[in-house]
């Protein structure tokens, strides 16, 4: 298991004010069980469920969705959150989850499983999945692109520049790419029924300083503000005026359009 970097408050507040919540992803599961596997769905488990922003959508299709994570403070976020009264979060690592053999219809893990010892929780989630129940692992690439107008390839060049600053401070454990670390993962689970997608573009509108707000929320950037606070800033400062200068707006708050780009996949326990 890694040593991850979501123990402070600030950063669990920061990650809820900022993460995108992946509707999409969610109906693209329920798609995938409903075809797969028989109902009722009783119980769904998130695992690294960070502040909630992914447990709670699961809400409207189980009966009982529970969120686990190691995180004490990420908990608090998720608990100070509204919930529906059907979720609810218990603190725990990824790779001994409270539950009985065979009692999940769904374990799921959202911008997490990376940090998790990969082989010890996948075993977890079959020990825990019911026959028939399903297994979906998602997340994104780093390299977000931006939308404005006619200059979006000179803003995306920007947010290159951003990436690249902060490829240094990422965190050996995840390797160059977190898309083959899932491509991994996949191809080491022995479920024949299985799926992998290795890009769905998820756009959405948002005030600049959300976009960079959500870049401040990665790892690496927590290590570099970390290590080095005012060159943090000095950087976060001088994308959002490029970016501005590019876009020949002035506010932080006009809004573009985020692209982000997700890959994941599902597995159906025989
Ligand atoms: C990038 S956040 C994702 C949070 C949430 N799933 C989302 O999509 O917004 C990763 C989460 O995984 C949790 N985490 C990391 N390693 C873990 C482990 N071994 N067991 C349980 N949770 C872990 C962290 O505390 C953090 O909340």
């Amino acid at each position: 298991m890694a040593e991850c970097l979501y123990e402070g408050k600030e950063h669990a507040a920061a990650y809820l004010k900022y993460r995108v919540a992946p509707h999409e992803l969610i109906a693209k599961i329920l798609g995938y069980m409903e075809e797969k596997t028989a109902k009722p769905f009783k119980l769904a488990v998130d695992v690294g469920c960070g502040s909630g922003q992914g447990t709670t959508l699961l809400a409207p299709y189980f009966t009982q969705v529970v969120g686990t994570d190691i995180s004490p403070a990420q908990l608090e976020m998720a608990q100070a959150n509204s919930n529906p009264p059907n979720v609810s979060y218990r603190q725990c690592p990824a790779e001994e989850l409270p539950f009985a053999a065979g009692e999940a219809d769904l374990v799921t893990a959202m911008t997490a499983a990376h940090w998790f010892d990969r082989q010890r929780f996948l075993q977890e989630a079959d020990r825990v999945l019911r026959p028939g129940g399903c297994l979906a692992l998602l997340s994104y690439t780093l390299d977000m692109e931006l939308e404005y107008g006619d200059v979006s390839g000179t803003l995306t060049d920007i947010c290159e520049e951003f990436y690249a600053a902060l490829l240094p401070f990422r965190n050996p454990y995840l390797g160059p790419s977190s898309t083959l670390i899932y491509k991994d993962m996949f191809d080491s689970c022995l479920y024949p029924d299985k799926e992998w997608d290795e890009c769905f573009r998820l756009r959405r509108s948002l005030p600049l300083n959300g976009y960079i707000g959500m870049v401040e929320t990665f790892s690496s950037y927590q290590k570099l503000q970390k290590k080095d606070p005012a060159e943090a800033e000095r950087l976060s400062n001088n994308t959002r005026n490029k970016l501005l200068s590019a876009m020949g707006a002035s506010s932080p708050d006009t809004e573009v359009v985020v692209v982000v780009k997700y890959f994941y996949w599902l597995a159906c326990k025989p």
